[in-house]
């Protein structure tokens, strides 16, 4: 029997947030330090077997660069779910998925499902690492006074735990399914795809 299912998947986000990386790593299984910047889009798909299900993503991965901007509409609005990705080490480009986020609620798909991906999260890990070992961080929570040649790195690791409580608040908030993402580490990757993806095979 044939039981194929397809999902229209689009990345939309500040440039240099790790949208291909992202996808490179769903589809691929593979990261590159140096993942050269997003020309116009780029088309990936990812057939998956589940059961006796045939499940296929189709992905339009799309360019960040601001001169490209006219051209998101082409993508996301045959797409019936979008990830929304921002770089945790930028605030800028949290801000700018927010606005992604508006365009897509004015302008999207009105069934449209969306996540929102803090990506880069191996380098809050990194950092969370370094502060435990310096005896800085207790059952989660970081200590705001910091001594020393490190308080800078420490005033770091506060903000960015702020951040992560302000994603997750906003998304919340405007009903997005929300995750932390490493492509690098491969970190809630399938997840977030898996999240957005097909779900009536599961019926
Ligand atoms: P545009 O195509 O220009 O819009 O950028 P993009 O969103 O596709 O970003 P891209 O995937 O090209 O990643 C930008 C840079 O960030 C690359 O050098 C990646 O190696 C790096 N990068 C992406 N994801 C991660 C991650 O999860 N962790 C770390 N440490 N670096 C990452
Ligand atoms: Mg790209």
């Amino acid at each position: 029997a044939i039981n194929v299912h397809f999902i229209l998947q689009v990345l939309l986000g500040d440039v240099g947030a790790g949208k291909s990386s992202l996808v490179l790593r769903f589809v691929k299984g593979q990261f590159v330090e140096f993942q050269e910047s997003t020309i116009g889009a780029a088309f990936f798909s990812q057939t998956l077997a589940v059961n006796d299900a045939t499940v296929k993503f189709e992905i339009w991965d799309t360019a960040g660069q601001e001169r490209y901007h006219s051209l998101a509409p082409m993508y996301y609005r045959g797409a019936a779910a979008a990830i929304i990705v921002y770089d945790i080490t930028n605030q800028a480009s949290f801000e700018r998925a927010k606005k992604w986020v508006q365009e897509l609620q004015a302008q999207g798909n009105p069934g449209m499902v969306m996540a929102l991906a803090g990506n880069k999260v191996d380098l809050l890990d990194a950092r969370k690492v370094a502060a435990e070992a310096n005896g800085k961080r207790s059952n989660g929570f970081i200590v705001q006074f910091c001594f020393g040649f490190n308080a800078h790195a420490c005033q770091f690791d506060f903000l960015f735990s702020l951040a992560t409580q302000e994603a997750q608040t906003y998304a919340q908030e405007n009903g997005l399914f929300f995750k932390e993402t490493s492509a690098k580490t491969a970190s809630n990757v399938n997840e977030i795809f898996y999240e957005i993806g097909p779900k009536d095979y599961l019926e």
